[in-house]
């Protein structure tokens, strides 16, 4: 007979095997969906202050937990875009999870948002880790995660920035990440802006 303690250890571990799982799977619909194109974005004209506002709530607590701090910087109120707005939290989602996954206690995360007359230039910044020269290039891979990593299983499969660098594709837009060890790293893209009328 299991006791009370032991069952709900085992209850535990189920209930976070299937949130992983989960979240692989949805992962892996939304990558093929996208690569498949049918996903279609569905462009709109939106300030970015609030989808960022909205973005770095959700993250506000693990950040706490974590001691690291959560900035926005520059000016998103005039940072209006041309873009599919569900889509660009996405790849903000994915890019902050990312930030605040490998940073450690003390560190910041900055999301910064320029506009120009183009295009709105937003860069996602951490005092992380960092990323290894020889690994910049491959981190947009599918399933490609660093072998520094944990090597048990986690609650990452390698697919958040294969997820980002298709939707940017979507928008006529390239990912870039710059990165020093255990100095942090930065990610950065151009949203379209809306054609004047
Ligand atoms: N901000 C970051 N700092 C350091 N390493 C990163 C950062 N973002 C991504 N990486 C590296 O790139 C790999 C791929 O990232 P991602 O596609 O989001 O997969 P996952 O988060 O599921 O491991 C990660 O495993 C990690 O090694
Ligand atoms: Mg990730």
């Amino acid at each position: 007979m299991l006791s009370v303690e032991e069952r709900r250890n085992y209850l535990e571990i189920t209930r976070k095997h299937s949130l992983r799982l989960g979240r692989l799977i949805s992962d892996l619909f939304e990558l093929s969906k996208l690569e498949a194109a049918s996903i279609k974005p569905q462009m709109e004209q939106f300030s970015l202050a609030e989808l960022l506002q909205d973005v770095t709530q959700e993250f506000a607590l693990e950040a706490e937990r974590k001691g690291i701090t959560l900035n926005v910087a520059g000016d998103p109120k005039s940072s209006v875009v041309h873009a599919d707005i569900s889509l660009v939290q996405r790849v903000l989602e994915n890019l902050l999870r990312n930030a605040v996954k490998y940073t450690p206690v003390g560190g910041s995360v900055t999301v910064t948002v320029r506009p120009s007359p183009q295009s709105v230039a937003v860069s996602v910044a951490d005092t992380g880790c960092g990323i290894a020269e020889k690994d910049l290039e491959r981190v947009f891979d599918r399933f490609y995660r660093s072998e520094q990593d944990d090597p048990a299983p986690t609650d990452s499969a390698g697919l958040g920035l294969a997820i980002v660098r298709k939707i940017l594709d979507l928008h006529g837009s390239q990912i870039t990440v710059s990165s020093e060890i255990d100095a942090g790293t930065t990610f950065a893209f151009d949203l379209p802006v809306a054609q004047a009328a």
